[in-house]
């Protein structure tokens, strides 16, 4: 039994998706969100400046809140850098690339998977590893899609332009002839209407939120890392943003969980 809170971070609200999930299935865990809202998009960047943001933050959730568990509820930090993290640090940490690809070869029946992702997530071949390692006839057609994640921190997931967007980037995925589409960046659920419009709807959209749950209630239970209480956990929220912002627009993507959202000032 281990009563400290569950940490995850992405750079925005994209990990929302995975924190909705969390809450949901381990409502009596704690949880500390970290979103590095004033460093997003990590899509763009360098994987080595990433993995620098990465081993930051996750030594701030280790260090300052005392995490008893990591959660990289970004696609494109832990394709950069979960290896290291896992290496670096003493709790134990869960990616989100594992997850997504379990559950879209689980929820593929023409063996034609698609997954989008940012252009560092999609340049990094670690979904097109992850797919390989598991053996199985599948042909993999991956897209990048910058400008999604923008539209998300915006607050714009509905808009015109992002439907005009969607309809460009899906271009090659749509091509492809996919049965099933991972959302390979944890931004992308909160434009799932948009991107099922373009898709059609004999295609199905998975993302890796709720694999990423499981996994984390496999290796806490393993772990004995249960939190004691049978109440309901706390939820914290932390931004290197603007908090304000934050918790608005963090309250309408997550839900009444974000209250107060605290500062952190990269020094
Ligand atoms: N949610 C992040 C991901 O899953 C978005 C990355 C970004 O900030 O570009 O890749």
């Amino acid at each position: 039994m281990d009563d400290r809170p569950i940490g995850m971070f992405d750079s925005g609200f994209g990990g929302l998706t995975v924190a909705r999930a969390l809450i949901d299935l381990l409502p009596g865990e704690d949880l500390v969100y970290f979103g590095d809202s004033s460093r997003y998009p990590y899509g763009p960047r360098p994987l080595e400046e990433v993995r620098e943001f990465a081993r930051q933050v996750t030594a701030e959730l280790v260090d300052r809140h005392g995490v008893k568990l990591v959660v990289v509820a970004c696609n494109t930090a832990s394709a950069a850098a979960l290896e290291l993290l896992q290496f670096s640090f003493d709790v134990p940490l869960v990616g989100v690339i594992n997850p997504g690809v379990r559950a879209a070869l689980s929820a593929t029946s023409n063996h034609r998977v698609g997954v989008i992702g940012t252009v560092g997530t999609i340049a990094s071949g670690a979904y097109q590893r992850a797919v390989h390692s598991h053996r199985k006839p599948v042909q993999l057609t991956c897209a990048a899609c910058p400008g999604f994640v923008e539209f998300v921190e915006r607050g714009e997931a509905d808009s015109d332009q992002v439907h005009v967007l969607a309809e460009r980037l899906l271009d090659p995925v749509r091509r492809a002839g996919v049965d099933t589409l991972l959302l390979g960046c944890t931004h992308y659920p909160f434009l799932a209407r948009t991107i099922g419009d373009v898709m059609g709807r004999e295609v199905v959209l998975v993302s890796s939120a709720e694999e990423t749950a499981f996994e984390v209630r496999n290796l806490l239970e393993e772990t004995g890392l249960v939190r004691r209480s049978a109440s309901k956990g706390t939820r914290r929220f932390v931004s290197s943003g603007d908090v304000g912002w934050f918790a608005d627009v963090g309250r309408r993507l997550l839900g009444a969980e974000v209250v107060d959202v605290e500062a952190h000032r990269w020094g």
